[in-house]
């Protein structure tokens, strides 16, 4: 099957075949004007400027008519949390009248609440209630997500989720990282220490013999896991093969980062308060540093400082992070938008943040995350625009006629 993408009148590629950009080179976009596309069985073949293109054609399948329209690669988004139950909007509620997270987490809400609803539903209704999330994300131009598990807090209820996730990741065309995070929170009736022995010796081994998760998270924040307990997780997430991605410095600065960066993680993520020690010890490792600027706007928490990290050179990604309780949104877009508002990014180190990078942060960008021979032909057309800028510039217009994943439309 042969498609051919004609008219764009910019097409966003990587024609230098990079795994991901660091430091300064966050603010290049490879950038083709008035150009074509070819994609041969879901991948992408060749592309380049319309006028070289043979007179005769290239014999394609479909021929789609961008219209002066700009393709660019679908955003790839290394941390949701998109299999849940119900909804949280009673502590939207109460964060209004003036609890912040932490409080309603110490109060037993948070986490906990999504956990108890979570519990009462089948599975077959889990994933019933998580499938339009995912519908949502992929029309929205993500084509390549992350979900972690983290709702269910015993192990009947953990591999519930990963069950969940192994569905979606079956039936849907976005490729889909699994993580397992049963270090959430510690689940009720257990005490710290008896929930990090559970993980250890009972959850860990279920999930690895089942093989239902790539990734092992921990949230090695104040209130949550300590740094000790997140070295324990990861060493028994580690005999089962599962790569680290660590939650860390939302709450406080937790010595996440240094935990994470000798585990070798694939990304450490949330950072709204990392130091400058944690900053220059990223600097020079293969962990991807991950905002999540989506939370911070809902949360009126600080930003994680994006600009600075990449002015000392690292290779920074971003992700949406949706969730129940801090981020009920999985809008690329807008997290790309926030992520030049509120945490100065240029529109084109924003872009790679969320696209090249971000499936760096999933061990992913030998296959998705730019438009570039043999990658997966995961891409959106827009509408005409004035330029690229104007996407994160719009902040809540939709700039996409159509989505393509493997491509096929979406
Ligand atoms: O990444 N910070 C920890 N976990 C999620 C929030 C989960 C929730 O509140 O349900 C996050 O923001
Ligand atoms: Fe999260």
């Amino acid at each position: 099957m042969r498609l051919i993408v004609v008219n764009i009148g910019t097409l966003v590629c990587d024609r230098r075949g990079r795994m991901r950009l660091a430091g300064w080179e966050m603010s290049q976009l490879d950038i083709i004007e008035n150009a074509y596309l070819l994609v041969e069985d879901g991948t992408v073949a060749v592309f380049g400027k319309m006028d070289e293109l043979p007179g005769d054609g290239v014999g394609a399948d479909e021929t789609v008519d961008a219209r002066g329209g700009t393709v660019l690669p679908s955003w790839c988004d290394p941390h949701t949390h998109i299999v849940y139950a119900g909804s949280r909007e009673g502590e939207f509620v109460d964060k209004i009248r003036g609890l912040s997270y932490a409080e309603i987490a110490r109060r037993g809400g948070g986490i906990l609440n999504s956990a108890d609803l979570l519990h009462t539903l089948s599975e077959d209704e889990l994933y019933r209630q998580s499938m339009p999330r995912v519908r949502e994300i992929m029309a929205k131009g993500t084509g390549c997500v992350e979900i972690k598990s983290g709702y269910g807090l015993n192990t009947a209820d953990e591999l519930k989720m990963l069950h969940v996730i192994r569905r979606i990741k079956e039936s849907v065309p976005m490729h889909v990282s699994a993580t397992f995070l049963g270090a959430h929170a510690v689940g009720r009736n257990f005490s710290k220490e008896q929930y990090v022995e559970l993980l250890v010796n009972e959850m860990i081994p279920e999930v690895g013999r089942e093989r239902l998760a790539e990734f092992i998270d921990v949230f090695c924040d104040e209130g949550f896991f300590t740094p000790d307990d997140t070295e324990r997780i990861l060493e028994a997430g580690a005999k089962w093969g599962m790569r680290p991605k660590i939650h860390a410095d939302e709450l406080a600065a937790s010595g996440g980062v240094e935990v994470a960066v000798r585990h070798r993680a694939l990304s450490v993520d949330h950072l709204e308060r990392i130091t400058d020690a944690e900053i220059e010890l990223l600097r020079t490792s293969a962990t991807i540093p991950t905002g999540l600027p989506g939370t911070s706007f809902f949360l009126n928490m600080p930003y994680a400082p994006l600009r600075k990290m990449i002015d000392a050179g690292c290779a920074v990604a971003v992700a949406s992070d949706y969730n129940p309780g801090s981020t009920p949104s999985g809008d690329m877009k807008f997290a790309v938008s926030l992520a030049c508002i509120k945490m100065r990014l240029l529109p084109a180190e924003a872009i790679n943040a969320a696209t090249i990078n971000a499936a760096c942060a999933m061990g992913q960008s030998g296959d998705y995350g730019s438009i570039a021979p043999g990658k997966r032909a995961n891409f959106y057309i827009t509408k005409p625009l004035p330029s690229v800028d104007f996407i994160p510039y719009a902040y809540t217009t939709p700039i996409i006629s159509r989505a393509y994943i493997g491509g096929r439309k979406v």
